[in-house]
């Protein structure tokens, strides 16, 4: 199969599937002054025996997308079988057959000035794009990050829990800080100095073999990966998994550690601000779980198949 172009060709644009270069919106549009949209992330990943390409937990990504507009007033009027159902119309419109990453945004939309919610259109769009690695290169070595200057935006001031796309400026400032002092993430404490999560990702420590990481009232996005790593750890693995807070100092003694999350999967860390991680190597923890997680993810192992949505099925699924 030849690769086809990185660039998405077609968008869920106002009610229909246009070509990409149809779906554009006014410079004025409330969401792109204000921050006033919410996201989405999902992958799909191509089985090759299969001949498939399987959507990841459709049903979940968008039930929280939902959420997430419903936290910034903004009406997305659609169930999540019928999100997952446009999808899957999207990507046999866009012939795709190898991995790929999936955006949703549902986002103000009125061609206003004004810093408010209510009494503004909304809209909701979607494209798709063949996506492989996030974190190119350092699948082997591990990553090496430090602790952002940045808090992590408290869930008083932007709901933690939603993917509001004004809160990704936080992120930006995280990331291209971390990326610019030359390392490749970084860890972001919340405001009482309690480790929350990367600048997209989710963090999970291991000591002594058990699964550590931030609860969910630790002003961090409830991540669908990290719910899923945490089910495969506990029930197909037989790991003791804790979600407690986690202390600064205890990252630096970590056995392990690592990032999970849509983008980066699961991504290991071997050094922070330059202290070796364990062994300074990946660890087998982390080696297992990544394992563990590809195969789900890619259909290999039955007991988590209900985690995937098959795109090329002749029916809809949902509706
Ligand atoms: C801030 C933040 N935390 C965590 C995650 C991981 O969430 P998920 O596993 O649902 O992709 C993301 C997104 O990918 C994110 O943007």
């Amino acid at each position: 199969m030849t690769k086809r172009s990185p660039q998405p060709q077609y968008a869920y644009f106002k009610g229909k599937i246009v070509p990409f270069e149809q779906a554009t919106v006014s410079i004025m549009t409330h969401a792109l002054h204000y921050g006033t949209a919410v996201f989405g992330g999902l992958r799909g990943y191509w089985n090759d025996d299969e001949e498939q390409l399987f959507l990841f937990r459709p049903l979940e990504h968008f039930e929280r997308l939902i959420q997430s507009a419903s936290l910034m007033r903004i009406k997305l009027e659609k169930s999540p079988e019928e999100l997952t159902e446009i999808l899957r119309q999207l990507l046999q419109t866009e012939d795709i057959h190898e991995d790929c990453y999936i955006r949703p945004l549902a986002y103000k939309s009125t061609p206003t000035i004004g810093v408010r919610l209510h009494d503004i259109d909304d809209d909701f769009t979607m494209a798709a794009f063949p996506f492989g690695s996030y974190v190119e290169g350092k699948e082997e070595t591990g990553l090496h990050v430090c602790f952002s200057a940045w808090r992590r935006v408290d869930d008083n001031a932007i709901p933690a829990r939603g993917k509001v796309s004004g809160a990704y400026a936080n992120s930006s400032l995280i990331k291209s800080d971390a990326l610019l002092s030359g390392y490749d993430e970084a860890l972001v404490l919340t405001n009482d100095g309690h480790l929350s999560e990367g600048s997209a990702a989710n963090i999970m420590m291991v000591r002594k073999g058990t699964l550590i990481t931030p609860p969910i009232t630790s002003d961090l996005l409830e991540g669908i990966t990290r719910r899923s790593i945490i089910e495969l750890a506990r029930d197909y693995l037989g790991l003791e998994v804790v979600e407690r807070d986690i202390d600064r100092t205890e990252v630096y003694i970590a056995d392990e550690l690592f990032f999970c999350g849509t983008g980066v999967q699961i991504a290991a860390i071997t050094q922070v601000e330059h202290r070796q991680i364990g062994t300074g190597k990946i660890g087998a923890i982390t080696h297992r779980l990544h394992q563990t997680f590809h195969e789900a993810v890619n259909g290999r192992l039955p007991a988590y198949r209900h985690w995937l949505t098959p795109v090329y099925a002749e029916e809809p699924l949902h509706v």
